[in-house]
């Protein structure tokens, strides 16, 4: 029976693996989903039948209980608030891994003295873990809107954050000197850390936090890799290897499509409520082209060739089913017409290819920012639906700007501009972007589905 389970083990730690790369891509995205599905599920049964720790109606009764919680919130949860919801999945992650090695460290007190190595696994569990419950909650409750997404901030953050932990850790090493008091120590440690969760996140703004859920996912994977250990549990050392490397790199890809360091996005306290920003009026000596769905429909049918820019704001509208049907209309009469990504549209990695996705847009017309950045120059017309920071001339020159260094999508590069949203408003960055006032944009004021069901009207008509 053990070596059926090493075997099984590692076969389901090749299918996540293959299942890990296959994601790197959106079109074979969905099948690297099925490995991993594959894989947990293979690595499970094994498990069930080699400990028999519980008897099986337990185990049956709380699949059928978190597979329904898993099934209904795929259903029902809308795109946009997919962040949070991963949010919370992540924070239940690093709970149950903390519950684990307290439950596994009481079995073992029982059995005798606790060996040291054993006891820092369990220690690191129950920290992690519970820092990644209370994180998660407070990301969850910021992105929900249950509390206000602004940075909260206040003096000696650090020092407090960092006294928690070294508290934490502290009463990890009297643990080993006061076996007898074990389980009253892990207890304090699980309180420390839970505060420390939350005070990690309250200063972090509420438009940080995919970062910072790509951070707790990692957290929740070495959780679960400590677990794993004190379980002397192969399958749980691999997998939540596997998800604290991922989550790293995801938080590391994140923050250099930003221009920002790790640093930045956790104690810098950047960021509004939501992202949304302020509305800039235009200035006096500052003229706006301010163009009609009429008007704009004119010039987008004479237009050879087009690159659409997407970004949150389209996510905002919802209006990716309707935009995708214009795109078509305008591929019908001849034009050329692509999506141009850019890494960090939206508020969540992948954002625009999600939500592109579910209105059926093919693959082939999405393309990466280096991809297609140097295309701009020959196209009649960059149509951009709901984005802002992302296509920030000031992230090129100003020094002083939060976007400075920050990548962008070259749209000013094209013959013609047309951006589509509802004010001058800056965006997630709170930069003003001078692209609006350039002789050749053309603003188109409104909600980005009116505006756009309005261009389909006029292109149809
Ligand atoms: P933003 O710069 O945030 O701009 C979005 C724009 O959408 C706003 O200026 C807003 O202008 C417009 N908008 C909102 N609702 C709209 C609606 N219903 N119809 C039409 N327009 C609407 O978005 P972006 O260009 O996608 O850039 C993303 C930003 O988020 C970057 O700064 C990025 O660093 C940051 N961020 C991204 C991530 C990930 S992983 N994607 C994570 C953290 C932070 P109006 O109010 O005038 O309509």
């Amino acid at each position: 029976m053990q070596t059926l389970t090493y075997m099984i083990y590692l076969l389901a730690a090749v299918l996540f693996i293959l299942g890990l790369k296959k994601l790197s891509s959106p079109k074979t995205a969905r099948r690297g989903n099925q490995l991993s599905m594959l894989g947990m599920f293979l690595a499970v049964v094994i498990t069930l039948f080699d400990k028999q720790i519980l008897d099986f109606s337990h185990i049956i009764l709380g699949m059928v209980i978190g597979a329904a919680i898993g099934a209904i919130s795929a259903r029902k949860v809308e795109m946009t608030a997919m962040p949070q919801m991963v949010a919370i999945f992540n924070g239940f992650g690093g709970g149950a891994s903390a519950l684990v090695a307290f439950s596994e460290y009481e079995v073992l007190r029982l059995q005798g003295p606790t060996e040291l190595n054993v006891l820092l696994t369990v220690v690191l569990s129950v920290l992690i873990g519970s820092v990644t419950f209370t994180g998660s909650l407070i990301a969850f409750s910021k992105l929900q809107g249950i509390m206000r997404g602004a940075p909260i901030v206040y003096g000696m953050q650090k020092a407090v954050n960092f006294l928690l932990l070294a508290l934490s850790l502290g009463v990890g090493v009297g643990m080993a000197f006061n076996p007898t008091l074990g389980a009253t120590l892990l207890l304090a440690i699980v309180i420390l850390s839970a505060v420390l969760g939350v005070l990690l996140v309250i200063p972090i703004g509420g438009a940080d936090m995919p970062v910072v859920i790509a951070l707790l996912n990692s957290y929740s994977g070495l959780a679960a890799a400590s677990t794993g250990f004190v379980l002397h549990n192969n399958m749980l050392i691999i997998s939540g290897a596997l998800v604290g490397a991922s989550g790293l790199i995801l938080t590391n890809i994140m923050c250099k499509a930003m221009n920002r360091s790790l640093g930045n996005v956790l104690f810098a306290g950047v960021g509004t409520d939501d992202g949304g920003g302020v509305t800039h009026e235009a200035s006096e000596e500052k003229q706006v082209t301010d163009y009609t769905s009429e008007d704009a429909a004119m010039i987008l049918e004479s237009a050879q060739s087009v690159i659409i820019v997407p970004g949150y704001g389209l996510a905002v509208a919802q209006a990716q089913h309707i935009l995708q049907e214009m795109a078509m209309l305008m591929e019908e009469r001849g034009a050329k017409v692509r999506y141009a990504i850019h890494p960090v549209a939206g508020r969540m990695p992948g954002h625009m290819n999600v939500l592109l996705a579910e209105a059926n847009v093919s693959y082939d017309l999405l393309s990466e920012m280096d991809e297609i950045n140097d295309d701009f120059q020959s196209t009649d017309v960059a149509l951009v639906i709901g984005a802002n920071d992302v296509i920030n001339p000031a992230a090129r020159y100003k020094k002083d700007s939060p976007l400075y260094g920050m990548p962008i999508l070259n749209v000013d590069k094209a013959r013609s501009v047309m951006i589509v949203k509802r004010s001058l408003g800056v965006g997630f960055a709170g930069e003003a972007n001078e692209l609006f006032y350039d002789p050749k944009t053309m603003m188109v004021f409104g909600d980005a589905k009116k505006v756009v069901t309005e261009l389909v009207h006029t292109l149809k008509g």
